[in-house]
């Protein structure tokens, strides 16, 4: 492998040294335990882990602070161990919830399950999750039995069940930070939770900053809820100092407080074992091909253990995989024992079972990832990672109006967590599919938070439904270009949503503030076999149906009386028109290649292949998203009538002035 790969003199540092705060504890604790985990019961896996040793000192500190900030080398029990140990402290007792806040969905499905498992009860029961349309807590136990037995007499009590049903029986509750937004249009102060746990803190996406500073903001009100915000890799001192820092705390300096208003850190050192770091010695050109080539050499050349592969994205994933089953089966090594796995949000839940199970003896698990697990799942067994050096990231041009989704080189920070999922149950490699002068001299410290760099149009319509009017003036962890708030204020305006005075217009500002939903849900598995889409699609059509039906119900809530639009397709994209006008494209009369321009900015962008539209070419066409490649492609388009944009966004057209409406 000697032509190719040289190794490096980096060895992935696991955490960052931490100081200052008011609790710095460390421990020379080894997280070497989990081998032969298979063996041991559930009750000493658990105690084994590196966060079992910090029990007493967490639960100390989270009795008597605010805020405990966290940080654990993945894989050492934070998100599955310390819910747990609150219940069992009693935080759960009295109908109260703990919640553990994740910026990923597949995240929360596999730790709900994954604690369940742990507590021996039913995922819904006492351990439950909710996620975007899918709702699986206080499910009343067997009541399908009951049903059967009582029938009549349960159908006169149903309310009563119901209620009882509200009466949580579950104690601990996974969701995403995106769900427990929605919780608080219901409930602003999130009453019923008594410690919100805001894991993954570092990933920084829009969600979980909104979260933290509402969080903030609620504490103030409720001195009897705890904060833990736990990550891998955060910026502890920064974080500390942002909840620290109070407005209108004057008077209360030396008192005494019960909470302690001033963040503790808790250091939880579980250092994995030693990853020795490889670089390429050129740059690659081709980072799906150079991934294919790294691990045939390693399952070539190197002991058993499991390969793990960082890429971008569904596309480049399912490329990978095409090409690796290809050349493991043309090759003339020995290539036979591979199990090729994709990993990636939107898998179906057996998909996700096959990347957690043990690998049989004898064979060697490779799976292809997004940067899901770079920090939020922990796959036993991987010794070998291949990084690609890339991430889908979210781009916004506050000034041309367009978000991208981009393959960018990732930070150094992601590259050494990447690293370090080689080393957790002995010594790993790291294949870096770039040159280490690259990772030096080029890739960022750390990444941008994604508040900084997306369009804002569904943050603002969440914290204005929240009541908070003074968006610029919000206590942000990181605060977001003016001009992306200018921005989005502005298409709010035109859209209706927002009146004069920048406030929710009634009926139609707070009916879409209730409305989780964008209108294209992308579809998925284009390029596989039949029988494989055939299932898909029956998935899919299983997933619409519970969509619509929820939809359904906020409508009636809400008061949206459903009208159907029978075979008037017009109709719909007209209705889309409405949502995404800002979203319109034209293509020239002379132009030949499929061009377009974007109506706002006169951007160039083309159809993107996969579309239905792909050479059709309509003169008037509506994105919902654009990718940028070698060329900036359009997602998920429709045509549509210009005549139809001054109809439904006469603000937004005239204020703008832009290219002549042909
Ligand atoms: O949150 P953190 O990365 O600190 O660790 P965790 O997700 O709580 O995982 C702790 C341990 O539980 C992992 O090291 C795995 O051994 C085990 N685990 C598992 O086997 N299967 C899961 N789905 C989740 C965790
Ligand atoms: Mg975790």
């Amino acid at each position: 492998m000697s032509q190719f790969w040289k190794p490096g003199a980096e060895k992935p540092r696991l955490l960052d040294d931490e100081e200052g705060g008011v609790v710095f504890l460390s421990s020379s604790l080894s997280s070497a335990s989990s081998i032969g985990y298979g063996y041991a019961s559930i009750e000493k896996q658990r105690q084994r882990l590196p966060v079992y040793k910090y029990r007493t000192a967490i639960l100390y500190l989270v009795e008597t602070h605010a805020t405990t900030i966290i940080v654990g080398e993945t894989g050492s029990g934070k998100t599955t161990q310390i819910p747990q140990y609150l219940k069992e402290a009693g935080w759960a007792d009295g109908g109260r919830v703990i919640a553990c806040t994740q910026p990923r969905r597949l995240a929360v499905q596999a730790v709900a399950s994954r604690v369940a498992e742990e507590m021996g009860v039913k995922v819904g029961e006492e351990v439950g999750y909710t996620i975007r349309f899918e709702d699986f807590t206080n499910k009343v136990r067997h009541l399908s039995s009951y049903l059967s037995i009582f029938g009549v007499i349960i159908f006169v009590m149903h309310a009563g069940i119901s209620s009882l049903a509200v009466q949580d029986l579950t104690a601990i509750k996974f969701l995403t930070d995106g769900v427990l937004l929605r919780e608080m249009m219901d409930d602003p102060l999130l009453t019923k939770y008594s410690v919100i746990m805001v894991d993954e803190a570092h990933e920084r996406s829009i969600s979980t900053d909104i979260l933290l500073g509402l969080l903030k903001k609620i504490q103030r009100c409720r001195s009897d809820l705890r904060l833990i915000i736990s990550s891998a890799t955060i910026e502890a001192k920064s974080m500390s100092a942002f909840f620290h820092a109070r407005k209108g705390r004057r008077g209360l300096e030396g008192v005494e407080l019960v909470p302690r208003l001033e963040p503790a850190i808790l250091s939880v050192e579980g250092r994995g074992f030693n990853v020795q770091i490889h670089y390429v010695e050129e740059p690659v050109s081709d980072y799906v091909q150079a991934a294919v080539s790294t691990v045939l050499l390693i399952h070539d050349k190197e002991p058993p253990g499991d390969i793990l592969v960082f890429l971008t994205g569904q596309d480049d994933i399912d490329a990978t995989i095409q090409l690796l089953t290809e050349e493991a089966r043309t090759s003339k090594k020995n290539s036979s024992g591979l199990i090729i796995l994709p990993l990636y949000s939107g898998l179906s839940r057996a998909e996700q079972e096959q990347v957690f199970s043990p690998t049989p003896r004898g064979k060697r698990k490779v799976v292809i990832s997004t940067n899901i697990a770079e920090t939020s799942l922990t796959l036993e067994g991987i010794v070998y990672v291949v990084d690609s050096g890339f991430s889908k990231q979210r781009f916004y041009n506050p000034i041309s109006d367009i978000e991208n989704l981009v393959v960018a080189p990732i930070s150094k920070a992601s590259a050494r967590q990447r690293a370090g999922r080689a080393g957790r149950v002995r010594p790993g490699k790291c294949y870096r599919l770039y040159t280490e002068e690259y990772f030096v001299k080029e890739i960022p410290a750390e990444g941008i938070p994604e508040m900084q760099r997306s369009n804002l149009v569904s943050c603002v319509i969440q914290l204005k439904a929240l009541g908070i009017d003074n968006i610029l003036g919000f206590d942000w962890p990181a605060s977001p270009p003016p001009e992306a708030m200018i921005r989005a204020l502005e298409v709010l305006y035109s859209l209706g949503v927002l009146d004069d005075d920048a406030k929710l217009t009634s009926p139609t500002g707070f009916q879409v503030a209730e409305i989780p939903l964008s209108i294209w849900v992308s579809g998925r598995g284009a390029q596989k076999e039949l029988d494989e889409a055939k299932l898909r699609f029956a998935a899919a059509e299983k997933k619409v149906i519970e969509i619509r039906e929820q939809l359904r119900r906020i409508a009636q809530r809400i008061g949206i009386v459903m009208k159907s639009c029978e075979s008037d397709m017009q109709v719909v994209r007209k209705a889309v028109t409405a949502g995404f006008f800002a979203n319109a494209c034209y293509s020239e009369a002379y132009s030949q290649s499929g061009m377009y321009k974007t109506v706002r900015g006169s951007q160039e962008v083309y159809i993107h292949p996969s579309s239905v539209l792909f050479r059709v070419n309509p003169k008037w066409v509506i994105y919902h998203s654009l990718v940028s490649t070698d060329r900036q492609y359009m997602r998920n388009v429709i045509s549509i009538d210009p005549s139809w944009l001054l109809e439904v966004a006469p603000h937004f057209y005239q204020q703008h002035r832009l290219n002549p409406i042909h």
